[in-house]
C-alpha cells in the first residue's frame, strides 16, 4: 500500500523566513511578467515594474527592441526612472548622467576630467526578457531557460485560441487583494474539484464541469473544458474563430495564468506576493485594440460578482485555518484517471513549491 501524498504543512504557507526565502529564490529564477507591450508603444516608451524586491524598467529602443534594466544608475546608485513614460535618453536625477535607450553611458556632466576612464565600459545591467504573445516577462537570473522550455507550446496553442492576440490591449484590470498566502491563492485556481459547490455560476453557465481537466505540460498546468451548451451560457459568445466553445487556461508557474473564455475571450491573472499572508491578484481583460466591449466587460463584471467574490472567501478562510493548532494536513484527493474531482494538480504544484523552498 502507498501513503496518500498529504497537503504541504500549514508553516509554507504562514512563515514569513519561508516567504522571505521565496524572494531571495523563486522569484528571482523564475519567469514573471512584467508589463503589456502596448504601454510601450513609440521608442523611448517607458514602464517600471518590480519583481523579486528589485526595481525594474522596461524600455523600447530606437531599433524597436525592448530591453529591461535595472533601475539604478552605475554612477553611484540612484534610481533612474519612476512609473512610466517617454523619453529620448535616460537622464539620472542625481548627477545627470545619460544613458542610450540601448543602456549605453552616453554622457555626463564633466566625466572627460576622469583620468584613465573610458566611458564604453558603462552600460546599465540588462535582465533577461522575452515577449510572449504581447505579455513581456522577465527572468532576474541570466542563465535561465528560454519560457518555450518552461512552458512547451503554450505560445503556439495560445496564439490558436487567441488567433487576434497582436492586437489585443488591456481594457480593464481589477486588483483584488486576498488575505492569503500566494500559494493558497495559486492552488485554488488550480484545481475545479471545489467548482460545483462553490461556483454556481462558473460551473452550470460557463464550463461544463464533467470535461474539465488540468495537466502538467512543462511547468505551465493547462486547463482544459467544454464550455456550457450555449443555451445555458450566461453571456452571449463570439463563435467566429476555432475553439470559440471552449474554456481553456495556461497557468505558467509560479504566479501568472492565461484564461481564454467561451468566445476567444482573454483574461489574464497576475498574482504579487505582498507578504507570508496577503496577495494581491491583478485581472486583466483584453480586447482588441482595446475598444470598449459592452459583452466583455458584462462577463468581467459577472466573473468579478461570482467566481472571484467566491473564491476570496475560499481562500482567505483557508489561510485563518492553516494558522489553527487544530489542522493536520490531510491527504489530496488523487485520482489516477484525473478529471474535475481530482486534485492531480495540486500535487505538481507542491512538489515545485517545496522544491523552490526546500532546494
Ligand atoms: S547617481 Fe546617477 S548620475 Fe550620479
Ligand atoms: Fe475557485
Amino acid at each position: 500500500m502507498t501513503e496518500p501524498v498529504r497537503s504541504l504543512d500549514a508553516r509554507y504557507y504562514t512563515d514569513p523566513s519561508v516567504f522571505a526565502a521565496e524572494c531571495r529564490g523563486l522569484l528571482a529564477r523564475t519567469w514573471q511578467f512584467g508589463c503589456h507591450v502596448s504601454d510601450l508603444a513609440e521608442p523611448g516608451a517607458y514602464q517600471t515594474f518590480e519583481i523579486a524586491g528589485e526595481s525594474l524598467f522596461a524600455i523600447r529602443g530606437r531599433d524597436d527592441v525592448i530591453r529591461v534594466f535595472y533601475n539604478v544608475c552605475q554612477h553611484r546608485a540612484h534610481q533612474l526612472v519612476e512609473g512610466s513614460g517617454t523619453t529620448r535618453v535616460v537622464v539620472c536625477p542625481y548627477h545627470a548622467w545619460t544613458y542610450e535607450l540601448t543602456g549605453e553611458l552616453r554622457a555626463g556632466p564633466n566625466i572627460k576630467a576622469i583620468e584613465g576612464f573610458d566611458k564604453s565600459t558603462v552600460c546599465l545591467t540588462e535582465v533577461r526578457s522575452e515577449e510572449f504573445l504581447g505579455f513581456l516577462f522577465v527572468n532576474l537570473d541570466p542563465d535561465a531557460q528560454p519560457m518555450e522550455d518552461w512552458f512547451p507550446n503554450a505560445r503556439a496553442e495560445l496564439s490558436e485560441w487567441l488567433p487576434h492576440w497582436a492586437d489585443l490591449k488591456p481594457i480593464q484590470w481589477v486588483d483584488i487583494p486576498e488575505r492569503c498566502n500566494w500559494k493558497v491563492s495559486v492552488e485554488n485556481y488550480s484545481e475545479c474539484y471545489h467548482c460545483s459547490l462553490n461556483h454556481p455560476t462558473f460551473a452550470s453557465g460557463v464550463v461544463k464541469p464533467e470535461t474539465y481537466d488540468i495537466q502538467p505540460q512543462g511547468m505551465c498546468l493547462r486547463h482544459t473544458t467544454e464550455c456550457q451548451s450555449l443555451d445555458d451560457m450566461t453571456y452571449d459568445i463570439h463563435s467566429g474563430f476555432d475553439h470559440y466553445d471552449e474554456y481553456s487556461s495556461w497557468f505558467l508557474w509560479p504566479m501568472f495564468s492565461f484564461q481564454v473564455y467561451p468566445g476567444n475571450v482573454l483574461n489574464t491573472y497576475h498574482w504579487r506576493a505582498i507578504d507570508a499572508e496577503n496577495v494581491v491578484v491583478w485581472r486583466g481583460w483584453y480586447s482588441v485594440d482595446g475598444v470598449d466591449d459592452p459583452k466583455i466587460r458584462a462577463l468581467a463584471q459577472q466573473d468579478r460578482e461570482t467566481t472571484v467574490e467566491e473564491d476570496i472567501h475560499l481562500v482567505e478562510s483557508v489561510q485563518r485555518g492553516l494558522k489553527s493548532r487544530g489542522y493536520r494536513p490531510g491527504p489530496l484527493v488523487v485520482d489516477p484517471c484525473g478529471g474535475v474531482n481530482s486534485e492531480h494538480p495540486i500535487l505538481h504544484l507542491q512538489r515545485w513549491m517545496r522544491e523552490a523552498i526546500d532546494g
